[in-house]
């Protein structure tokens, strides 16, 4: 069976109260193993037995996604207003159902349900945002898996909602379309075939022309379903781009690349550089803002703001 076929699950974010009855997989030396039927509910003792174990998830069949998604965002405001568990949990869930959503509206970007499942996370990651300290811990805690591009996105859109909230004085529309954008902002890579995207070696010439081609790609396409906004469409289109115009796909300069972009391309790299990646390990922190801070120097950023950044996430890693 196709690794895709499988969904990893949080244990954090399963409530036995309200999960659905649903079988549960445990992965084991590389086969899924049933942990139990859909007979049997999820009780407290199994997530005590899991967690002495270090066991962090359990995998669902994809199939069975369409309920775990309706439980998990049924259940958002209440889970994510709960005292008894701590914000990194809570960050779990956030990004566990934006993953979900994210995954979803790649396979279907047009689809007005999914689109409103975004808006609807995204604004419970601004609450989030806005209250939890904590937000960055949570991301790497979903990391790891064959799910880089979609824990990717889910990041760079935490991240440049931070940036907005805190630097700059928008609205709240244009904050959701900030939100919608940095989700999709990769969508085009769907155009790109797996065999270049998992390949561990250096891409060659016309592999990475390949590459490229997707922040086109992906923009043209959201375009023409006439769903979405020119915010989050410039972010699509222009993520890409570097502050001293030899970017991509346009080698548009300083000011004329729109601020959700350069805000965008900052948290892309930062994002990319702490994951781990087919081709190498994650990076730290400190080591990701080093390299940041001398491709900003070389021109590749815009310097005032990437230093803003650089104090924003560093304030929120060290609190
Ligand atoms: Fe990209």
């Amino acid at each position: 069976m196709k690794d895709s076929y499988w969904r990893p699950i949080s244990i954090d974010s399963i409530d036995p109260e309200y999960f659905p009855l649903i079988p549960l997989f445990l992965k084991s030396s590389g086969n899924y193993v049933l942990y139990k039927d859909a007979e049997r509910p999820f009780t407290s003792e199994d997530r005590r037995r899991l967690e002495r174990s270090f066991t962090e998830f359990v995998y669902v069949r994809s199939g069975d996604m369409l309920e775990i998604n309706r439980y998990l965002e049924s259940n958002l405001t209440k889970l994510l207003g709960r005292d008894d568990l701590n914000s990194t949990a809570k960050g779990k869930i956030l990004y566990q159902s934006s993953v979900n959503c994210v995954i979803d509206m790649f396979e279907s970007p047009e689809s007005s349900a999914h689109i409103e499942r975004c808006n609807s996370l995204i604004r419970h990651m601004m609450k989030f945002a806005a209250t939890g300290s904590h937000i960055l811990d949570a991301f790497h805690s979903i990391a790891g898996h064959n799910f880089y591009i979609f824990v990717h996105s889910v990041q760079v859109t935490a991240l440049g909602m931070l940036v907005h909230e805190k630097l700059f004085n928008i609205e709240h529309d244009e904050m959701m379309d900030v939100g919608v954008g940095s989700m999709i902002h990769d969508y085009g890579m769907i155009f790109i075939t797996d065999k270049i995207l998992d390949k561990a070696d250096p891409l060659s010439d016309i592999e990475y022309y390949k590459v490229k081609q997707h922040t086109r790609k992906g923009y043209e396409y959201l375009r023409d379903t006439g769903k979405f906004s020119e915010v989050a469409l410039n972010i699509v289109h222009y993520h890409h781009e570097r502050f001293d115009g030899a970017g991509y796909p346009s080698g548009l300069k300083k000011d004329d690349i729109p601020r959700s972009a350069q805000v965008a391309s900052i948290c892309d790299v930062y994002s990319a550089l702490t994951l781990d990646r087919s081709y190498r390990k994650a990076v730290s922190h400190q080591d990701a803002l080093k390299t940041m801070k001398q491709e900003a120097k070389a021109g590749a950023f815009n310097v005032e703001l990437f230093n803003r950044f650089e104090e924003l996430v560093t304030m929120m890693k060290g609190h």
